[in-house]
């Protein structure tokens, strides 16, 4: 079984999708811990809601943002943590971090990457004028949203749109593939190879909304 760690900073909404993935029986993880940045994250209630142990760590207490991160590696590592999950956590991971989980950091964005990294990748789009938006699972490393993609969900931008409509639309196809990504990562399935990662048994996954689940 799978333990896994999750640093959220605010909602958690893909945070509670994970967890009823869990408790579905669909992903055989666990989640041995919440560390959050901000003590009124809503996070923080779902935690209690399911009995998953939460902590808060005030990065104003620490001399360096590698201080900060090395504090969060070593209460991952002290309960066992394999997989660290981002789920809205809203700062650049660095090093120290990083470097005590190689290759076993995901994280979820609201733009096809490598098409607008950083804050509102919803909001960039609509003012680029895509026609076609999403979401992207990939690696952590210590750039801005540039770690290797894991799988993407393609969602049309319409007409219309709001910042609000098309970000909902985005977080429903999230929701999808954040629990889907840990899944696969679960299940031994997901294979680093440079910037490339492949899944094994699946290899011409790309993945946008026409996708079945790989299964
Ligand atoms: C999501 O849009 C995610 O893509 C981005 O931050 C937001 C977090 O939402 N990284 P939630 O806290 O999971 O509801």
């Amino acid at each position: 079984m799978l333990k896994a760690g999750v640093l959220a900073s605010g909602r958690g909404s893909n945070f509670q999708a994970i967890i009823d993935e869990i408790e579905k029986g669909n992903l055989k993880a666990s989640i041995e811990l919440l560390i959050t940045d901000n003590p009124s994250a809503f996070a923080i209630e779902r935690a209690k809601k399911h009995n998953i142990k939460y902590l808060f760590i005030n990065p104003k207490e620490f001399a360096s943002r590698d201080v900060f991160f090395s504090r969060i590696a070593d209460e991952l590592k002290a309960r066992g943590v394999e997989l660290v999950i981002l789920a809205g956590f809203m700062r650049i991971v660095r090093k120290p971090l990083i470097d005590a989980f190689p290759g076993r950091i995901m994280n979820i964005h609201p733009a096809l990457l490598p098409a607008f990294p950083g804050l509102h990748g919803q909001k960039q789009a609509l003012d680029y004028g895509v026609k076609i938006s999403g979401c992207t699972v990939h690696f952590v490393d210590e750039g801005m949203d540039t770690g290797p993609v894991i799988i993407q969900a393609a969602v049309p931008v319409f007409p219309d749109d709001t910042e609000d409509t098309l970000s909902e639309r985005i977080l429903s196809f999230e929701h999808r593939i954040y629990p889907e990504a840990v899944r696969l990562f679960a299940e031994g399935r997901i294979e680093i190879d440079g910037r490339r990662v492949k899944i094994k048994g699946h290899p011409s996954v790309s993945s946008d909304i026409v996708n079945p689940p790989y299964r």
